[in-house]
């Protein structure tokens, strides 16, 4: 590995890597994502897939595949698959959310309106089914449509743990990994499946897809709080507002005296929210190192992920994977 390789980060190395890979994944993301019959289609997907985005999850599956020896060529649709749930989700999500901003941009919702990216998120979804039967491998099928519903399951369940101060740990890590972790999973699991991977190798590459998935969910609600809108393409606060019970206000509310726990009750059950609560929330979690230990959570379900690794053949794409799940939690600091 030369020095510009360990400059860069985890995520543009495995991009590096499967670079070629990754420019077949976008050609048929763009060619699948175009409609003939209705132009507000392609005016959607344009505007949040032409935006970039981590692509995270297809480079899961094509390096799930790569790894274990896999010459193609189906992993390409099924990590164009991944992308398209992955999109399909994130549309429909924004809705829910009523969130502003996604990948640096306003978001679809504000820029057209809620029915419009509720049917362009079907549609999506509808493509990724034609797009993930094509591989005619029954695992992987079954593997990617029980993801699709587990998702849909963890949007759901966390509608109503909202607001709901009774909302536990348990509760969480359920929502988290339906709504998140499962498609990681999926991703990685697929990958494995498409190779004509072990057993032993499909659940390696599950559990580290799963974990890998919790670890960067419980990211992303700290940079909720305490990230910069710029680094993250989102608005922050958006849970906050939403009355969200992310892991660092569920520990934060576990160690409240009585005068805190008046304070979680105004601002989350009731929605009594008015200027300085957010940073009012951000000093009691702090007060009692409730980001720091949601923090090590995240760092626990990482190393869980790397552990998971382990029984994988050497190969570079292994490495890259182990410095992806470091990476997750890294990008806190
Ligand atoms: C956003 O996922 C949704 C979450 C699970 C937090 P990403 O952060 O991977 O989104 P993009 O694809 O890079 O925009
Ligand atoms: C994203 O959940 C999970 C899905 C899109 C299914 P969030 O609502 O927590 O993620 P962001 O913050 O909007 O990306
Ligand atoms: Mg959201
Ligand atoms: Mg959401």
């Amino acid at each position: 590995m030369s020095l510009d390789d360990a400059a860069q980060k985890p995520h543009d190395r495995l991009a590096a890597a499967l670079a070629e890979d990754m420019e077949a994944v976008n050609l048929m993301i763009r060619q699948r994502m175009a409609s003939e019959h209705a132009p507000r289609i392609p005016q959607v997907t344009a505007h949040l897939i032409e935006a970039g985005g981590k692509r995270l999850r297809p480079m899961l599956v094509l390096a799930a595949a790569r790894l274990l020896g896999y010459a193609g060529p189906f992993h390409v649709h099924l990590a164009a698959t991944v992308e398209f749930i992955h999109t399909a989700t994130l549309l429909h999500d924004d809705v829910v959310d009523e969130s502003e901003r996604r990948r640096g941009r306003p978001t679809a919702n504000l820029l057209w309106d809620n029915k419009s990216s509720v049917l362009v998120g079907d549609y999506l979804f509808a493509r990724a089914f034609q797009l993930m039967v094509e591989p005619a491998n029954l695992r992987v099928l079954d593997i990617l449509a029980n993801a699709s519903a587990t998702i849909a399951e963890g949007e759901v369940l966390q509608l109503t743990a909202a607001q709901d101060l009774a909302t536990t740990e348990e509760i969480y890590l359920k929502v988290v990994r339906g709504k998140t972790a499962a498609l990681f999973s999926a991703a990685t699991e697929s990958g494995a499946e498409i190779a004509g991977a072990t057993p032993e190798q499909v659940a390696a590459l599950f559990t580290y897809g799963d974990a890998l998935g919790i670890a960067f969910q419980i990211v992303d609600d700290l940079l909720d709080y305490g990230g910069s809108a710029a680094a993250i393409g989102k608005n922050t606060g958006d849970d906050f507002r939403e009355r969200k019970l992310t892991l660092p206000v569920i520990k934060a509310v576990a160690k409240a005296d009585a005068e805190e726990r008046a304070f979680w009750v105004r601002v989350i059950e009731k929605g009594q929210q008015t200027d300085g609560d957010l940073k009012q929330a951000m000093a009691l979690m702090a007060k009692h190192g409730a980001m720091d230990a949601a923090r090590d959570e995240a760092l626990a379900w990482a190393t869980k992920a790397q552990q998971a690794l382990e029984v994988l053949p050497d190969h570079p794409l292994r490495g890259m994977l182990s410095d992806l799940a470091a990476y997750v939690v890294a990008r806190i600091n």
